[in-house]
């Protein structure tokens, strides 16, 4: 039996450069090697939580499916699928929810991070406690409201893994929080029902780190939300222009200066798209106080293009073709049901839900 991989992506806009480094790459490495049973799924009822346009859903559903396959997933090597066409999710994380705290899910980095949003805050360090938030919910002097499925997400989050018995989960740094949780409850439930069930699964990075791909705006990561992203499907010109805007300082003024963070970002994302030779080149130019910052974004540009230009021609013929969509996806859900299926029907005896 090989190891099974699983990952998902929520649909709630085009994927970005953030998006296919962190993920996406490593879905279809881990693919191309052959060595794993594979599932990847569209998190459409994780996109519910925070994006509950009914026709924006359906279309965006549709982008990132044809997006991973433009991307390289193979419908024919992986098993594709739409986590609401699993209804067996929507059952076992009913039945998972009895095992988990609601302390526990609001102290959660991005519990806290978008309830904040939500409810109207606005913090200094986004770790601060979350006596703000708490009060705000529990309190009743407020008519904003944080729905209780993004508060629940994380126990969402780990039946899609829990469900196919998944061992490796490639997944982006922000998530890892995510995964930690879902450990942690897999663990909680083989020792309350003494039962050697579910398995903990882990993050994969072919023996690296997890990449955290920045903006080019300055600071922080890129993020459909934060509006600062290079699309997948972002025209050449576009994407160069957006490039060519990228934040940067007046230069060094003194060999081997230290970094500042929009330079370092720039940098972050050349090594992870250009040669080993030109990442050294810039390196050095920067060092002797000899770079040229125009320069610099012209060639991570064109690297950058040299990713994402194929991946957009192929989506483009891919996205127009609704009924190899629609057959992709049908054989997609047969195959992870038949999973899931099995796996709610152990849970169920398990916890003592049996005929007469
Ligand atoms: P976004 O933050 O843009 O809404 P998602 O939360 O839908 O993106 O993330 C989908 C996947 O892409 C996750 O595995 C996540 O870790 C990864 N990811 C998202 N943004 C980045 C980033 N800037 N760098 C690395 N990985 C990322
Ligand atoms: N929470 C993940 C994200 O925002 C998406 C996701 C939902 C996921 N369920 C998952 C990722 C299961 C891996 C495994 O990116």
């Amino acid at each position: 039996m090989k190891p099974i991989v699983l990952s998902g992506i929520r649909p709630t806009g085009q994927l970005h450069l953030g998006n296919y480094l962190g993920a996406l790459q490593k879905f279809v490495k881990m693919q191309q090697e052959g060595k794993y049973e594979s599932y990847f799924f569209i998190a459409d009822l994780h996109a519910l939580t925070t994006n509950p346009d009914p026709k924006v859903l359906h279309e965006n559903v549709k982008n990132v499916l044809a997006e991973y396959i433009a991307a390289g997933l193979d419908p024919e090597k992986s098993t594709l699928f739409i986590q609401s066409d699993v209804r067996e999710v929507a059952e076992l994380y009913l039945l998972l929810n009895m095992h988990v705290g609601i302390g526990e899910l609001m102290r959660t980095a991005a519990f806290k991070d978008k309830a904040r949003k939500q409810l109207g805050i606005t913090v200094d360090n986004p770790d601060d406690d979350i006596e703000d938030v708490a009060r705000q919910l529990i309190g009743n002097n407020s008519n904003k409201r944080v729905n209780a499925g993004l508060l629940t997400y994380p126990t969402l989050m780990a039946v899609d893994i829990l469900i196919q018995k998944a061992d490796f989960v490639p997944v982006g740094k922000d998530q890892e929080q995510h995964l930690e949780l879902t450990r942690r409850f897999a663990r909680r439930f083989n020792s309350f029902y003494n039962v050697d069930f579910f398995k903990e699964p882990q993050n994969f990075n072919f023996g690296g780190e997890p990449v955290k791909v920045p903006g080019l705006d300055g600071s922080g990561k890129m993020g459909k939300s934060e509006g600062n992203c290079l699309y997948l499907t972002d025209e050449d010109k576009v994407l160069r222009k957006k490039v060519m805007r990228a934040v940067t300082d007046a230069g060094p003024t003194v060999p081997n200066q230290p970094m500042a963070e929009p330079v370092a970002n720039l940098f972050t994302i050349l090594k992870l798209v250009a040669t080993p030779d030109k990442v050294q080149f810039f390196t050095d130019a920067y060092n002797r106080c000899e770079i040229r910052y125009g320069d610099l974004k012209k060639e991570l540009a064109e690297d950058i293009l040299a990713i994402t230009a194929p991946i957009r021609e192929r989506f483009k013929e891919i996205h127009s073709d609704e009924e190899y969509l629609r057959r992709v996806v049908k054989r997609g859900a047969e195959q992870a049901r038949e999973h899931a299926r099995q796996t709610v029907e152990e849970v169920r005896r398990i916890m003592g839900i049996h005929p007469f």
